[in-house]
């Protein structure tokens, strides 16, 4: 009998290495050894070891920097003069120093170099680099917001060795500039917000000259890392010696920090000088392809945004680092100091944080708040706001790697009809191209491109496609033959084409910072250039980092040239955005007379990025804590200015279960971009190819993503005019409430009052939904009420259920039928859902227009205030006129609500069976019938208004 055999101990290894491998979880781990820690960095090292030296030394340090009082000049708004740095061996040098005050309320600290301004300086090596400190992040990043401020004014009782500046909203904030040792000191309604200088850890590393000689120099100081560095087998040449620049920046009574995304940690950030819980490297901005990226951790990501928001009670601040070069970030929390006379709030921790970049000037802005809303809309000035996307951007989007033929995607097109499941966009990964040559098509595999554009035409779906940033280097490929011969490629530090390898093998990289490439790009995407593409296709720019597989740290060396003679040093962060931007031109232009909103998906970005695209968080993991950590990664970039974020539902590398799956689309349908991708060695995950029930469960999940579109469309209006997240963290929805600020694991959609608790843990059927406030809160489906604030609620969440409440005093706009694609909804009603508050009183809005070109900015757009007073809802315009208004509203004229449910109306309403409508314009008032329906048990009572009929771009009433 087998069953009695002997068991061999080979058996049992065998048994064993299957045990394992059932038990280990397929989640694999960063390569460490390829991206630096601080201490392999050199500026890294040499910033933290000045703050250490400052924190020894105690009340005895003082930063060597001051201003030189007899050069302050004050004028329109912005204060000058030259900073003083003494060095060790006593030299004096001069750094020019403005001080920006904005109409804004914002103010601009910038401090450059004078020998450098001057090109006063000896580059190293022959390299023909640019002498000065790169100055130009502001190009690529800021849109306006810089006008300055007329009524800021010099407070003329600054005591002696001061200079105090009055400015922002009704002269409230306030800048107290101390002299020497220099310090500013940012207050709002005369309390102190932000220091900078404070803990005096200003450093800018002047320039001079190599002197050649082993060891320290004559002031003792460790030389190492100045003239040369070398990782990983790479050296960086360092033409211009140590140059890099920093600052500390406290926030006095803030115990909570957030966004300088991309990390994936979580939304408040933590300390990173050690410690439990703690990070033991401060969070560092470099833009990388980071294979198997970490959890819970301060590691470089794709993208960064220097740009973070400290919050306590009450009062949302902010600073803006303007700097393109690899930067880190420092955060160390410490009991505020005995002085209770400065804070107000409960807070008692002051959060100390320490900004450095490798090179560039020092340009910091600093927001005084108060609310979260108003920074977001400081900052949104000046970086620009998320572009008011096309509506097919925000519906689902159908991704793997690779729909391997053209026959494949119209098969996957088709059977999402077959399901009648909606989606609006398939996607092409890389090898849809001929050799991975961008802007061509695998004669094999993909020979009718058109055919296939035309067939997802029918139901107005969309294709993208990948086109990177590396150009194959291949003789006879017209695209590298271009680039080549225009000279439009990065090159290396002695000045040829920089040569290094991606997908294509050895390749080139197109340098958008030389504006001929710009033009050169935009040819690329024109139709009869780019063959096979229809006006139905956009584009993904993966890789943008840029990725280069054999490069330090995957990416190019610091020392390649840019045009302009900038090293790639001083542009790194920006590189990836210069790219996007280009092809954003390259879409508005690609035939003439045809303009629509271009749709752009980028990997790699910096601030202003919302301006032209959406972003994904990479390269994920099909693990259940990398759904967890997507919602903060999510609703950081939603604080720092870059709303329109996801993550690769179902997770990119390895193959998710159902429950994962199923529970990563319930998560994912609350991600601004909402698309599932998927790595080429998994199996396919196509949502109709799960067995039930999970096909179900995720067919009613994306369901649910269309049907709230109009609430969702609504939300982007208002990122796009006023900056705000679309989905909103706690902290941000309830600045009051420091028992959620903390929170990142439940979302808010947009002003809707949806609240949304995505289950991210294996195995689990219920969940806690902290809420704030003493609203009564319904679950979205059956109404059951949940009431008591500062408190969690545990929620029913069987898996085929998403935890979602509606708050009262809200007025959803949704769109009831399902249909294949969003653009398919263009004609259908609406519905709207009302819940009560207290007063019983609610409030929405709408935003409707044709999600497609740029008509919506001459007024070709519906905008609605619904309201519900008094036993009345009425909806009235909110809208501007323009030129455009007239026709948009005739096309829409059609369009109606067809149903309004009142969710816990009063109780009289029991009786009544009818309401009346009046509509603006029509001759008599109508009625339509009322149906209530009584509370059951927990589940609140609700009634139902069928077919009111009122025009979405009307102004009209119901009275109950
Ligand atoms: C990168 C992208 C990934 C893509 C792959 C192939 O890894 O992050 O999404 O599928 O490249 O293009």
């Amino acid at each position: 009998m087998a069953g009695s055999r002997p068991v061999s101990a080979w058996t049992l290894f065998l048994s064993l290495l299957v045990l394992i491998g059932c038990i280990v979880v397929p989640g694999l781990t960063v390569k460490h050894e390829n991206f630096k820690t601080c201490a392999q960095s050199g500026f890294c090292k040499r910033n933290r070891a000045l703050a250490d030296d400052a924190s020894a030394q105690g009340t005895s340090w003082s930063s060597p920097y001051e201003l030189d009082s007899s050069t302050l000049q004050f004028k329109d708004g912005q204060l000058t003069g030259i900073l003083i740095k003494t060095t060790t061996a006593n030299e004096k040098l001069r750094l020019p120093i403005t001080v920006s005050f904005l109409e804004s309320g914002s103010a601009r600290v910038i401090v450059d170099e004078e020998k450098r301004m001057k090109g006063d300086i000896e580059i190293r090596h022959n390299s023909k680099v640019n002498k000065k400190r790169y100055d130009e992040t502001e190009k690529w990043v800021l849109m306006g917001g810089l006008e300055a401020s007329k009524s800021a004014a010099l407070n003329a009782e600054a005591e002696a060795g001061f200079t105090k500046v009055q400015y922002g909203p009704g002269d409230k904030f306030q800048a107290i500039i101390r002299h020497a040792p220099f310090e500013v000191e940012f207050q709002r309604d005369g309390q102190t917000h932000v220091q900078l200088n404070h803990q005096g850890l200003l450093n800018m590393e002047h320039w001079r000259p190599k002197v050649d000689k082993e060891g320290d120099n004559d002031s003792g100081e460790d030389e190492s890392t100045w003239w040369e560095e070398s990782f990983g087998g790479n050296t960086d040449s360092k033409p211009r010696g140590p140059e890099s620049v920093g600052i500390d920046v406290t926030f006095p009574g803030y115990s909570h920090v957030f966004g300088i995304p991309e990390h994936a940690d979580s939304l408040s950030l933590r300390e990173t000088r050690g410690g439990p819980g703690n990070h033991e490297n401060p969070y560092r901005m470099y833009n990388s392809d980071v294979f198997e990226y970490e959890l819970n951790s301060p590691m470089t990501l794709y993208g960064a945004i220097p740009f973070m928001q400290a919050h306590r009670k009450n009062s949302t601040v902010g600073v803006f680092w303007l700097n393109a070069a690899e930067t880190w970030v420092d955060i160390v929390k410490k009991p505020a100091s005995s002085n209770p006379l400065s804070l107000s709030g409960s807070s008692k921790t002051n959060t100390q944080t320490h900004w450095f970049s490798e090179a560039g000037r020092i340009d910091l802005f600093v927001f005084l708040g108060p609310s979260p809303q108003e920074i977001s809309k400081t900052y949104g000035q000046l970086t620009g706001y998320t572009q008011l996307p096309q509506h097919f951007a925000i519906a689902y989007h159908q991704c793997r790697w690779n729909y391997i033929t053209d026959e494949d995607v119209k098969d996957v097109d088709a059977k999402f009809d077959k399901y009648q499941i909606p989606y609006d966009v398939i996607w092409l990964d890389l090898d849809y191209t001929d050799d991975r040559k961008y802007f061509t098509w695998d004669p094999l595999t993909f020979p009718n491109p058109k055919g296939m554009q035309e067939k997802l035409d029918e139901s107005e779906r969309k294709l993208v496609v990948l086109i990177d940033p590396h150009i194959k280097n291949k003789d006879d490929y017209y695209v590298s033959k271009e680039l080549n011969s225009k000279g439009l490629a990065v090159q290396n530090k002695d000045g040829d084409v920089y040569d290094g390898w991606c997908w294509p093998g050895s390749s080139h990289w197109v340098d958008c910072f030389n504006p001929a490439a710009f033009t050169w790009w935009n040819s690329l995407h024109k139709y009869d250039k780019f063959q096979g593409s229809l006006s139905n296709l956009f584009i993904w720019n993966d890789m943008n980092e840029p990725s280069v597989f054999n490069g330090p740290e995957t990416t190019m060396p610091k020392d390649n040239i840019h045009y302009g003679d900038w090293e790639h040093r001083d542009i790194h962060n920006v590189n990836g955005i210069t790219l996007v931007n280009a092809t954003y031109q390259a879409l508005l232009e690609r035939k003439k007379g045809e303009v629509r909103r271009p749709f752009i998906l980028t990997r790699s970005y910096y601030a202003g990025a919302q301006r032209m695209s959406a972003m994904w968080t990479g390269d994920n993991q099909a693990t259940w804590d990398h759904l967890a950590i997507s919602l903060p990664m999510v609703l950081t970039n939603g604080i720092a200015g870059f709303p329109f974020a996801g993550a690769d539902v179902g997770g990119f590398f390895h193959n998710p279960d159902k429950e994962l799956l199923s529970r990563w689309y319930q998560a994912g349908i609350w991600y601004p971009f909402f698309r599932a991708h998927a790595h080429i060695d998994t199996r396919r995950r196509e949502p109709y190819l799960i067995s039930e029930p999970h096909r179900t469960i995720i067919s009613q999940a994306i369901r649910l993503r269309y049907q709230l579109l109009p609430a969702w469309y609504t939300a982007f209006h208002e990122a796009s005019i006023n900056g705000t997240p679309i989905v909103r963290p706690q902290y941000y929805e309830f600045p009051d409430d420091e028992e959620g600020f903390a929170i990142d694991d439940q979302l808010y959609l947009g002003n809707t009052g949806l609240l949304a608790k995505p289950v991210v843990t294996e195995n689990t059927f219920t969940t806690d939904i902290y809420i704030s406030d003493g609203e009564k809160y319904y679950d979205y489906f059956d109404y059951t009420v949940y009431q008591g604030a500062g408190k969690k609620h545990t929620v029913p969440a069987p898996e085929d259920k998403i935890p979602l409440l509606i708050q009262g005093g809200h007025v959803i706009p949704r769109r009831d039928r399902p249909r294949r694609s969003s653009a398919l909804m263009r004609w259908d009603p609406y519905t709207l859902i009302l819940t009560l508050n207290k007063n019983g009183e609610a409030d929405g809005t709408l935003y409707v227009d044709d999600g497609e070109t740029f008509d919506y900015e001459r007024g070709g757009y519906i905008h609605r205030q619904f309201q519900f007073r008094d036993s009345i809802l009425s909806s009235e315009d909110l809208g501007t006129k323009g030129p455009k208004t007239a026709e948009y509203l005739k096309t829409m004229a059609g369009v109606t609500v067809e149903r309004v449910v009142v969710v816990d109306p009063p109780k009289a309403w029991k009786d009544k069976s009818t309401v009346t409508v009046i509509e603006d314009g029509a001759k008599t008032a109508s009625t339509s019938s009322l149906e209530y329906f009584e509370q059951q048990g927990s589940k609140a009572s609700y009634a139902v208004v069928k077919s009111p009929n009122v025009g979405i771009g009307k102004s009209w009433r119901i009275e109950f």
